[in-house]
């Protein structure tokens, strides 16, 4: 594999090499020196046209700690703004010496755009391109960084698997994705790399905003999340950010009141009490408090949300790693 474009593109193989080696690289991470020296004289462009806080940071942490060189392009306050076209900024990137590129889009389909239009170099010597988020379609790190973080915590609860689980993947397990299913990237990734991973998925938001076609993924679906909660148990919980700059036309036309949508899809304290004991509380941000989780849940003991964020550098270290310098050069790099 010479991109990171789709988590529906993985096997469970590609899967469990990425989830332990961002094991092994996150053990480099509590190290006094952080850095390594694997990517020394490699260049990473973060390429940005939409907003992002977490993963930008996170992609620019992950290259640094490799000793990539890393250059940070965004769309507001480029020539972008002056209409340049995706085509033309791909020219200007390859002529510059990309290695890879991490791009984010508002357009589904973009970051595949890139990786096999031709723009970003040959066949011989492909730019590897990493896909940061597109549209409502793909962001298959932040999959890769949900799946870790499951598997660290609840993989070998019982003891047998070896440390964080290395090795092993996610069967038995069972998860609640709540929320905009109809606007996230994030749950579809997360549908295909945990059914991949042997996880059972349901996913739980009112109709309006589970997409058409919904029946047809590897997941089950419900409207209800408290029946979900005490008749399902799920091990994790994933709270999805409800997307109101994608909800174009008006919010009314996707949800109730945020006074109903809270009342009936919030994960809150009484909530929260409903779940088995060892279930964690999962959220990609940027979180809206208040909406679709209380302060209390997002802040709880059993919330791992800060530590999705610092899973994060770990797994996509582990990407850049895999893409750039973890496969035989005749063949170009394979995960
Ligand atoms: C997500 C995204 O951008 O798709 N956030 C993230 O990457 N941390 C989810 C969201 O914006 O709600």
């Amino acid at each position: 594999m010479r991109h990171l474009l789709s988590a529906a593109d993985l096997s469970r193989e590609d899967a469990i090499r990425l989830l332990d080696t961002a094991a092994q690289m996150a053990a480099t991470q509590s190290r006094e020196i952080k850095k390594l020296p694997t990517l020394r004289g490699r260049t990473v462009v973060n390429l940005f046209f939409e907003d992002s806080t977490r993963t930008r940071i996170s992609f620019e942490t992950a290259a640094k700690r490799l000793s990539a060189d890393v250059i940070n392009f965004s769309a507001k306050g480029s020539s972008v703004s002056k209409g340049e076209s995706l085509k033309d900024t791909a020219l200007t990137l390859h002529s510059m010496g990309a290695d890879a590129v991490v791009v984010r889009h508002w357009a589904s389909g973009a970051p595949y755009q890139l990786a096999h239009s031709g723009w970003l170099g040959t066949v011989d010597s492909p730019v590897a391109v990493l896909n940061a988020g597109d549209g409502t379609h793909q962001h298959p790190t932040q999959a890769l960084l949900d799946a870790f973080t499951i598997r660290r915590h609840l993989v070998g609860r019982a003891g047998g698997a070896g440390r964080d689980g290395v090795g092993k993947d996610l069967t038995g397990l069972k998860v609640a994705i709540v929320g905009d299913v109809l606007h996230s990237r994030v749950a579809r990734s997360n549908v295909n790399l945990l059914h991949t991973l042997g996880a059972e998925v349901t996913l739980v938001a009112p109709p309006t905003l589970l997409p058409v076609g919904v029946e047809s993924w590897t997941c089950a679906t419900s409207y209800d999340l408290d029946a979900t909660l005490t008749g399902w148990c799920p091990d994790a919980v994933m709270m999805l950010r409800v997307q109101r700059e994608r909800m174009s036309g008006g919010s009314g036309a996707f949800l109730p009141s945020p006074q109903e949508y809270s009342r009936r899809y919030g994960l809150d304290k009484r909530r929260l009490g409903a779940l088995p004991d060892h279930a964690i509380v999962m959220h990609p941000g940027p979180m809206n408090r208040g909406l679709e989780i209380s302060a209390q849940a997002a802040d709880s003991d059993r919330s791992v949300i800060v530590e999705q964020v610092a899973n994060g550098v770990a797994v996509r270290m582990a990407a850049l790693y895999l893409l750039l310098a973890g496969g035989s050069s005749a063949e170009g790099t394979s995960l």
